[in-house]
């Protein structure tokens, strides 16, 4: 097998957690040899566990284009707004690329990345993680085999988790729709990808609801204060305690994802006290959403219907698929689904639980299957589970949505969300 060598753009949590040590667990697949990333310490840390030569450790991504095409692929791992220039100029220089979700913030970028591809003739694999997790692989496959007969609907919950929904869509990077995404592409996109490809048939019509309507500040309870750890008079009775959520030691679960190396008591303390994450949820500066609904029409007149919620206990997808001979029902978060045969009345359970891995497996099978695929590009371009052109179908999905929920629900035609083709580097 041959090895391939990657640039990373963005060595914060999945480039740090995910892309790195893919790469040292499984040496003789990749090597990192170059890396972009603007925070002193976690630059330094991932050049020194990569080996990086110092001439390939940059402070940020522009001068890596400086030095020609000095990998086979480029990862990048950098936040949303800032996907789209370095994707294409990666291509233009003849990168292949595994670009993390969402492909970008604006649909026309979207779509001028999904033509780059092709024009370029470059892999471009947004990381669209869940399509590789042996829970949906398994029931595509099922669906494939023509156990559901032909799909009518599909329903699809996400509960974000009230955790996750704080640290992230209230304190954390996502917060402000302006400077990353909205929550339909930050966090559903993978949803209505999944949706798109189980039913593999055009969706023609989106409409969508939702608000932010709990976390904010006309709900801060009385006595809360500016920080959790300020004073709060309620902190002890409040679900969202920045002290309950980043305490919790020996693992620290949470604290994990606050950009911190140190995880001691004093280290944690000290980030409540300055940075985002110890700020009370009903008074940050977040404006995404924390429950939206999605409505879909399909070309052949099967539909789905989609739920994100941020109010739930635990993070969670929960799927109900239902056909003309057939139907799945599952639990993502339990990694089982059980498939019900209408003619033989027969019920099959599927376990395909892999705890602890990232994703339900999605992430390191998703990492595998990209290198699979440039390292078979020239004999076999583009057989993997996901296309660049896949991807701009359900980023299209999402776009309507948010289109739609910005005004009153009104139904959205996809066929009329592409309005510009072209490509400029
Ligand atoms: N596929 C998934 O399931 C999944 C899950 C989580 C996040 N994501 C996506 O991954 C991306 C990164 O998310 P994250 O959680 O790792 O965020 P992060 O903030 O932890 O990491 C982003 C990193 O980019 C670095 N950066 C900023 N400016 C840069 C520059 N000019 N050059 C190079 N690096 C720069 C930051 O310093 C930071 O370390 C986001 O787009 C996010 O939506 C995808």
């Amino acid at each position: 097998m041959k090895k391939l060598t990657a640039v990373i753009l963005g060595a914060g949590s999945r480039g740090r957690l995910i892309y790195g040590p893919y790469a040292e667990k499984f040496p003789n697949e990749l090597q990192i040899v170059a890396v972009a990333e603007p925070n002193e310490e976690r630059r330094n840390q991932f050049a020194a566990v990569h080996n990086i030569a110092p001439e390939h450790v940059y402070s940020t991504w522009e001068p890596v284009f400086e030095q020609g095409r000095i990998a086979d692929v480029m990862i990048i791992s950098t936040l949303d707004r800032l996907h789209y220039v370095p994707a294409m100029k990666a291509m233009e220089l003849g990168y292949h690329v595994l670009l993390e979700k969402p492909m970008s913030p604006s649909k026309d970028e979207c779509v001028e990345l999904e033509q780059a591809s092709h024009e370029f003739k470059r892999l471009l694999v947004v990381s669209h993680v869940l399509r590789y997790s042996p829970f949906w692989s398994g029931i595509k496959k099922w669906i494939e085999a023509g156990e559901l007969g032909n799909i009518a609907t599909i329903q699809l919950t996400e509960n974000v988790g009230y955790e996750h929904m704080t640290h992230s869509y209230v304190r954390g990077n996502w917060r402000k729709s302006e400077e990353t995404s909205p929550m339909i592409l930050a966090k559903s996109c993978h949803d209505l990808d999944i949706i798109s490809w189980l039913m593999d048939q055009p969706c023609t019509h989106v409409s969508s609801y939702g608000s932010l309507l709990h976390f904010r500040s006309e709900n801060a309870p009385e006595g809360s204060t500016d920080r959790c750890i300020n004073g709060c008079e309620v902190e002890k009775e409040c679900a969202f305690s920045a002290l309950k959520m980043y305490m919790q030691p020996p693992e620290h679960p949470w604290a994990r994802y606050m950009h911190i190396n140190d995880l001691s008591q004093e280290s944690i303390l000290k980030a409540l006290e300055e940075g985002p994450f110890g700020r009370c949820v009903y008074r940050c500066d977040n404006n995404v959403v924390d429950h939206q609904v999605v409505n879909m029409e399909f070309e052949n007149g099967a539909n789905a219907s989609f739920i994100m919620s941020g109010l739930t206990q635990s993070g969670s997808r929960r799927v109900q698929i239902m056909g003309t001979q057939g139907e799945i029902i599952g639990d993502m978060d339990k990694g089982s689904y059980t498939l019900y045969r209408y003619v033989t009345g027969e019920k099959v359970e599927i376990d395909c639980n892999v705890a602890g891995d990232g994703h339900g497996g999605g992430d390191e099978r998703m990492i595998s299957s990209f290198l699979r695929d440039v390292r078979n590009f020239e004999k076999n371009p583009s057989k993997g589970l996901t296309s660049a052109t896949a991807s701009l179908q359900s980023h299209l999905m999402a776009f309507a949505a948010e289109q739609s929920r910005l005004n009153s629900g009104q139904s959205i035609k996809l066929a009329d969300m592409i309005t510009k083709r072209k490509v400029e580097v």
